[in-house]
């Protein structure tokens, strides 16, 4: 269908579904095991209610925002996801273009199809790139990769700790993995081991061994701020403040790692009530992102009501892209700024600021 009629994120889910080959559906659209925690991700915002206020002038309203001190015209980011080229043959190049035209930022994955180079070289002067870092077990490669990255001027390292070792995604592991189709740039040291699935072919060269001793030589290594992308329970969120990187993400990886781990906004809650009595947060210093599951401004609203500093989609705009390349992420954007528009009208406030715990029912969040 022609642009005009995608009137919302899932919409291009439907049309990617379609359109994409069987082995590209199957590893975007793939989670863990028996995929509750990918069904969890969309109903544990539907257990978030609001509680909107009236009659305050909401004449001119303003969705900009600021992540990690960068600035962003909407209060979303690019979450990485793998293999762009499996969608599209422009791949991750389609994301980078259209978030340059739009002000937003985008995380490049460990395992993008194209070259790194190739991203950071698309961008226009002044937007803001994040970076993904999947960790070598050879400490060496993802040494000279962040620190080119950091040269490259990337604004932040969100180390991926979710995935000591790659999700069981059966749908995935269906589709044998066969000669070097899947269009992945292999990184240095990288084993490919077939017959396992795309996913677990390309991510042999992942450390298990990755562990909390290791984030002070992450700090030696690089000055960009280092945020722990996978956390999952108020105990990590402590150690990870302690360890004092700028934040985390609370995240189930799209429900591909862990199968029945808890929605990020779930999360979210345990985190900041354990954070605030330890005096670790609220802290100008200390970042707390949720992703998983976002399609609507609203889920967006909701997480940052309740304390989120920024939202990360992943199929969202991966789905944006498949069928109708930048275009289709730019009309993402526009969707995505419509909704910011008109609900934050409905939901009586004129700036991101002005969101609050009170401005949301979460009683049900944590009931299953
Ligand atoms: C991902 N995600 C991911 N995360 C990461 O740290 N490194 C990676 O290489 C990938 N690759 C990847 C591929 C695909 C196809 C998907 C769908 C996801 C996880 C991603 O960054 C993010 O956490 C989730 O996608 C968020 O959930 P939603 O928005 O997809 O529901």
């Amino acid at each position: 269908p022609p642009l005009e009629e995608i009137l919302n994120l899932h919409d291009f889910e439907v049309v990617a579904k379609r359109i994409l080959p069987d082995k590209a559906w199957a590893y975007y659209s793939s989670g863990a095991d028996d995929e509750i925690t990918i069904r969890e991700n969309h109903t544990a915002f539907q257990r978030v209610w609001f509680r909107p206020r009236i009659l305050r002038n909401v004449s001119a309203v303003d969705w900009s925002h600021t992540i990690l001190g960068n600035r962003t015209s909407l209060p979303i980011y690019i979450s990485a996801t793998a293999l762009g080229k499996l969608g599209h043959p422009e791949g991750e190049l389609c994301l980078t273009r259209a978030a340059g035209k739009y002000g937003v930022i985008q995380m490049i994955p460990t395992l993008a199809s194209c070259a790194f180079d190739e991203i950071v070289n698309a961008a226009v002067p002044g937007q803001t790139q994040f970076l993904q870092l999947y960790v070598n077990r050879d400490r060496e490669i993802t040494k000279r990769y962040v620190q080119h990255a950091e040269k490259c001027g990337v604004k932040g390292l969100f180390i991926t700790v979710d995935a000591p070792q790659l999700g069981r995604r059966e749908k995935d592991m269906r589709m044998r993995f066969v000669g070097d189709d899947a269009g992945a740039k292999v990184q240095e040291g990288q084993k490919v081991e077939k017959n396992q699935g795309v996913a677990r072919a390309i991510s042999s060269f992942i450390d298990p061994s990755l562990n909390w001793d290791d984030i002070p030589w992450f700090k030696s290594i690089t000055k960009m701020p280092i945020i722990l992308k996978g956390i999952a329970t108020w105990e990590d969120a402590v150690l990870a403040a302690e360890a004092g990187v700028q934040g985390i993400v609370l995240s189930n990886h799209g429900g591909r790692q862990l199968d029945m781990a808890r929605s990020g906004v779930e999360v979210l809650l345990e985190v900041t009530e354990k954070l605030r009595e330890r005096g670790l947060w609220p802290n100008p210093n200390f970042h707390i992102f949720v992703d998983g599951g976002v399609r609507r401004a609203t889920d967006v609203l909701k997480a940052l009501a309740l304390g989120a500093s920024a939202v990360g989609i992943g199929r969202g705009f991966l789905y944006s892209f498949c069928a109708y390349g930048q275009d289709g992420v730019e009309h993402a954007f526009k969707i995505l700024r419509d909704e910011f528009e008109m609900n934050m009208r409905l939901l009586g406030i004129t700036k991101l600021d002005q969101l609050r715990p009170e401005m949301v029912d979460a009683r049900a969040l944590t009931a299953h």
